[in-house]
């Protein structure tokens, strides 16, 4: 009875099938698009709705994000919209929620709509078989801002130079302790946060501050509380340190872990937090503890981030968090849209504002299966007496400006 029904329905159903996944098509961008609409763009909202015109004839371009728990990507998913469209692209952005799986199925979904390139920030290593599909169609894939790792299957690669991203973060606690003239009878102490380790970046965050950090670590001006992984290379520290899907309640529960546990007997002069999301939620334990709480006599420790955030660029004028690295991802965005428009046209690349990692540095392109071409844009340290950087160079909105002047 039920295998006749099936039997009889079976075009018909077929077609339904398609219209209700074409009709929960639809919902997912209006909705995706709504999002891009109300998270404002630093390159300004008024286009963020403009169709596509001029000489790219309108073709898609798929823009998959990683996570809208991290500020950034909702900019960037935004910027990157807007930047597609004014090159006369049409422009369709997807976030995936932190969650492979449905950032795998949103490439799927810009393969079906006929996308000619791509532009993905993905969450972990399994977006490979997405990617590998984008091949088989010959669609060209550009990595943005994290490397798709164990994947051959795509050529480019758009980033920051987060090896130094890193660097800057170990020189904030090097000047902000004025660990080049400590001395090991008075040695300061810290404690280590990592990214996701899903994230390929977050092993490069790190290396670049211990480049800086271990040798005060070695010769004993510097101590640490809790595990320490001298390299990401050291596998089994750093997943103790590193911090699941960039995740803030679980840097803020590890954070509170330590203050009670390794940390207890200590006093820290200094926490390595990888961003900026993290090093806040981090603040925000460490805040409970009377002796880090300015109000009850407490000093905070120098704590580091990364991505310029308003909320920690804020903070840090108001002598809280020490400081940040300001990766400017509306340059960033430019700069991808501009790749993909190269490819798509055939050109060779020619990206200003990025440079063609070459020689040793080409190999922040290996993933594992080849080498990508990896163009870099430069970070810029940002401190108290800096903050002026990325406001004037537009990154915020006019009453978040503001505040930071
Ligand atoms: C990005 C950072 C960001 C982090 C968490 C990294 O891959 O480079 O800017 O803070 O992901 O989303």
């Amino acid at each position: 009875m039920k295998k006749e029904k099936i039997k009889k329905t079976g075009k018909n159903g077929k077609m339904e099938k398609i219209r209700k996944l074409s009709m929960a098509l639809a919902i997912v961008l209006a909705v995706g698009s709504l999002i891009v609409c109300k998270k404002e763009g630093a390159a300004g909202s008024s286009q963020s709705q403009s169709q596509g015109s001029g000489q790219s004839g309108g073709a898609l371009v798929g823009i998959a994000m990683p996570e809208t728990h991290v500020q950034r990507w909702q900019k960037d998913g935004a910027n990157l919209k807007i930047f597609a469209e004014r090159q006369g692209y049409q422009a369709q952005v997807a976030y995936g929620d932190a969650d492979q799986n449905q950032q795998n199925r949103q490439i799927q979904t810009f393969l079906t709509n006929g996308a000619k390139a791509l532009i993905v920030a993905n969450v972990n290593d399994g977006v490979g078989a997405a990617i590998a599909d984008a091949a088989r169609d010959k669609v060209p894939v550009i990595a943005y801002d994290r490397l798709i790792m164990n994947s051959g299957d795509y050529d480019y690669y758009i980033t920051f130079d987060n090896f130094k991203v890193g660097q800057f973060q170990a020189q904030g606690i090097e000047d902000g302790l004025g660990l080049k003239t400590a001395t090991p009878d008075n040695p300061k102490t810290i404690t280590l946060f990592a990214g996701s380790p899903t994230d390929n970046n977050a092993k490069f965050f790190f290396d670049g501050a211990m480049s800086v950090l271990k040798p005060y670590i070695d010769s004993g001006v510097l101590k640490v509380a809790g595990p320490y992984p001298p390299s990401s290379a050291d596998n089994d520290n750093f997943q103790r340190i590193a911090t699941e899907n960039w995740q803030a309640p679980i840097a803020k529960t590890r954070m509170e872990n330590l203050l009670n546990g390794d940390a207890k007997d200590a006093v820290l002069d200094a926490i390595l937090a990888p961003n900026d999301t993290l090093a806040r939620a981090i603040i925000e334990a460490c805040l409970t503890d009377a002796k880090y709480n300015p109000s009850s006599g407490g000093k905070l420790p120098v704590v580091t981030g990364q991505d310029a955030e308003f909320a920690s660029v804020l903070s840090i004028k108001n002598g809280q968090q020490y400081m940040t690295v300001f990766k400017d991802t509306n340059k960033l965005a430019e700069a991808a849209v501009l790749l993909a428009d190269q490819i798509i046209k055939g050109q060779t690349p020619n990206i200003p504002g990025a440079t063609l990692a070459a020689g040793p540095l080409a190999s922040i392109g290996d993933t594992g299966r080849k080498t990508v071409q990896a163009y870099l844009l430069e970070p810029v340290i940002i401190r108290q007496n800096n903050v002026n950087v990325p406001v004037d160079a537009g990154f915020y909105g006019e009453a978040e400006a503001a505040q930071l002047r």
